[in-house]
């Protein structure tokens, strides 16, 4: 199953927001439309978001006809910033757009043709590196999970997240290969429900034992010592370690901490954005009311309620135990790893930095 692909000129996806009714496949050669998936999360998760915003780029490079007058460059710096305003807290998208935007500008004077051919090469190029930092992340981070592990994951960080098979929930499944996870937990995840309706359907089709559980159980989960390790993924890591993920991930952390479970984040090094010192300068998507007001399109609270509904929390560093990324396992102080990653020195395999 590929989250999202580039097949004959058009963006390929899986809909996710049909899972796990359906498996439904969308194709479109309209960059709007792909923007529109991912404001719906019909694409979701922070890797596979970048992929799409890439291959977005492409069809506005591709796209004749309405606004054939524009030059070729504003046809897409206005598609650029069109699919920057999708989602704000994932920095994979931005930073996918800003590569797609660098290739153009590299050859912009020349030959169409030549322009598309760099430009293909660019987002196939975001595709294949997520699916390799993404083995990368589940051979370290499954080095960290000993044998018998009962792991407890929050949304959904699997193939339908990532252009490869995932980052934390690709450390559950390459140590569950490894013979070492007896059961998993999955947060359902409110409001969206990935946890409910994707990590399970993921998890169950690769022969894992997976239990669904409510949010709020957690805690009493790891009170009684179920719990051997919470491995979460994440949208945007500050310089300073600092992780926004989806809402619920800090309650985790905290709770984790408290119980003296290891609070492992995973993620490949497009996620980290080192031009944010700390989690207070991440911004947070805030959604449409009704993602809590309605179930499946039925109300569940009455008409006219106020709703505050956050798609991410900030995780403060210290409750971080590691951070598993493609460069290998980062450990705190972050600052000062993470410093040295921007600086191109890599941990080595299994390693930390
Ligand atoms: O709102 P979503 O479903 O896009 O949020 C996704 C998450 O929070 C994931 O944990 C994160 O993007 C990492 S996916 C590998």
């Amino acid at each position: 199953m590929t989250s999202v692909a580039w097949v004959k000129g058009k963006v390929r996806y899986i809909d996710q927001t049909r899972l796990p009714a359906e498996e439904v496949y969308v194709e479109t050669s309209d960059y709007r439309r792909l923007g529109e998936a991912i404001r719906r999360l019909e694409i979701r998760g922070a890797p596979a978001i970048g992929v799409a915003a890439a291959f977005g780029v492409m069809l506005a490079f591709d796209e004749e006809g309405a606004d054939a007058t524009a030059t070729r460059e504003q046809r897409l710096e206005a598609a650029i910033a069109f699919l920057g305003r999708t989602r704000p807290t994932a920095v994979n998208l931005f930073r996918s757009l800003e590569r797609m935007r660098s290739a153009f500008q590299r050859l912009k004077l020349t030959d169409p043709d030549l322009i598309r051919r760099a430009l293909l090469e660019e987002a196939l190029g975001v595709q294949r590196e997520d699916a390799e930092a993404c083995d990368r992340i589940g051979e370290y981070g499954a080095t960290l999970i000993p044998p018998n592990s009962t792991l407890l994951t929050h949304c959904n960080t699997g193939a339908l997240a990532t252009a490869g098979e995932g980052t934390a929930q690709n450390i559950i499944t390459t140590a569950a290969r490894q013979g070492k996870v007896s059961r998993v937990y999955a947060d359902e995840t409110r409001p969206l429900l990935q946890g409910a309706r994707l990590t399970t359907w993921e998890l169950m089709g690769r022969g894992i034992d997976v239990v669904l559980i409510t949010d709020s159980t957690a805690g009493v989960l790891m009170k009684q010592r179920k719990i051997d390790a919470v491995l979460v993924g994440a949208d945007r890591i500050a310089a300073n370690g600092d992780t926004a993920n989806k809402i619920g991930t800090y309650a985790l952390a905290v709770l984790a901490a408290h119980h003296g479970i290891p609070f492992y984040v995973a993620a490949p090094c497009s996620t980290i954005d080192h031009g944010t010192a700390s989690g207070s300068d991440i911004p947070v998507e805030e959604r449409d009311p009704r993602e809590v007001t309605h179930i499946a399109g039925v109300p569940v609270a009455p008409p006219g309620v106020h709703v505050y509904a956050p798609a991410f929390d900030i995780t403060p560093h210290n409750l971080i135990t590691t951070i598993v990324t493609d460069a290998g396992i980062l450990r705190p102080p972050y600052e000062a790893a993470i410093a040295k990653l921007n600086a191109g020195v890599h941990a080595t395999r299994g390693g930390s930095t």
